[in-house]
């Protein structure tokens, strides 16, 4: 059989194979981030279809601040029954799930103006022109409490681990960021200094949660811009962060709306790639590190994936846009069904009325058949 298939773990959680539900916004929870019946659902599926561990999309760790709509909350107690729920429901068929905390900050033009949006420094976030205000040393104790006291509520409603997002230019990658992060005292300045917030998240994260129970953290191979997060230093932080206790790391780049846009081109001596865009960097970090590496990121045809654990250390493969438009895939492709994934990478999948593929049916579990919307 072949390796990908075969059991490995993350800590203390044993996975029965190495495919991961990249986490994945869906905009399918209620205005206050409460479950939905449509988001069982989707999470039910990728539990039958195979997937070793489901992340969930981000979930906001405090009530006044989400940089989407529709996303799932963890902000105070009243989601642990219905995320017991979520859990069992999932465990159920021998799947894990981990549930992704962030917290959203300047890469957003939701519902600007009607909340303060936290930022490591007045500085406005590329894509968005979104500006924060800088966080006084009290906010940043804030959200770092935050932070555990939702990774408390994830454990006793029964999720096997938390991921903690630190990648994608939201705020803990703004404070990784030497573009983003300006500031002058003890949280800017030295990588040491830009890395505190995250050391600060994860440790008071773990004191809550305790020693055995996994915590991950999706992590930008690089910021792909002059003067702004560089490989090299994503590196260094690995290394930090796997010497601190961190059960396993996701390799992501920092746009993946952009990802597309930028194969071919090097960055920090390595390239983005057609098939697994961050393949080299996440190959890179997983000689570096002797814990998990988990890459993200165009990967859709399971002769590459195979290749890749065969060839590197990376020993998870996390997907986000092939599994909206096939939640079966992995369990297709366990049974030999190796045909063309049907995910365009188009990423047309946000809609406001949800995130899903507009343009494919999902395949009936017992079909090989491909089924374009608008075609019978
Ligand atoms: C609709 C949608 C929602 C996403 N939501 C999240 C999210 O909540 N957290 C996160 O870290 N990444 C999120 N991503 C990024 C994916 O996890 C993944 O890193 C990216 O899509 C590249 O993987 P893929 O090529 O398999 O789609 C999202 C992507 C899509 C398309």
């Amino acid at each position: 059989m072949s390796i990908v298939f075969s059991p490995a773990s993350i800590g203390t959680m044993k996975l029965k194979n190495r495919f991961v539900r990249s986490a994945t916004w869906e905009n399918l929870a209620t205005d206050t981030g409460h479950m939905t019946e449509k988001l069982y659902a989707v999470y039910e599926q990728l539990a039958q279809g195979d997937v070793g561990l489901i992340v969930t999309g981000y979930a906001n760790i405090v009530a006044e601040e989400k940089p989407n709509a529709g996303m799932m909350g963890m902000y105070d107690d009243s989601f642990i029954p219905e995320y017991k729920k979520l859990t069992d429901l999932v465990q159920r068929h021998g799947a894990k799930i981990v549930m992704q905390l962030a917290y959203g900050g300047t890469k957003t033009t939701y519902n600007l103006g009607e909340r303060v949006i936290f930022a490591p420094s007045a500085v406005a976030e590329r894509s968005t022109q979104t500006l924060g205000k800088e966080m006084t040393t009290a906010e940043i104790d804030y959200i770092v409490n935050a932070f555990a006291q939702a990774s408390l509520r994830a454990k006793l409603a029964g999720f096997d681990g938390v991921e903690i997002h630190a990648a994608h230019t939201y705020l803990i990658n703004q404070f990784l960021s030497p573009y983003y992060n300006q500031r002058k005292d003890q949280y800017g300045g030295s990588l040491d200094n830009r890395l505190r917030f995250l050391v600060e998240i994860y440790q008071a994260i773990r004191k809550q949660v305790g020693a055995e129970h996994p915590i991950l953290v999706k992590l930008t191979a690089s910021e792909f811009f002059t003067g702004g997060l560089t490989f090299n230093e994503t590196r260094q932080i690995c290394k930090k962060l796997k010497a601190l206790g961190v059960d396993a790391i996701i390799i992501s780049g920092n746009n993946h709306g952009n990802a597309n846009t930028l194969i071919g081109q090097s960055f920090d001596g390595h390239t983005i790639q057609q098939e697994g865009y961050f393949r080299e960097y996440g190959a890179v970090i997983s000689n570096d590190i002797d814990i998990p590496v988990i890459t993200v990121g165009g990967l859709s045809d399971i002769h590459a994936i195979e290749d890749l654990a065969a060839t590197t250390n990376i020993k998870f493969f996390a997907l986000s846009r092939p599994l909206l438009a096939e939640p079966q895939l992995i369990k297709r492709w366990a049974q030999g069904n190796n045909n063309q994934v049907d995910c365009e990478r188009c990423s047309k999948c946000r809609t406001k009325r949800g995130n899903f593929c507009v343009v494919f049916k999902p395949r009936k579990p017992s079909s090989g058949l491909r089924t374009r919307i608008g075609q019978r």
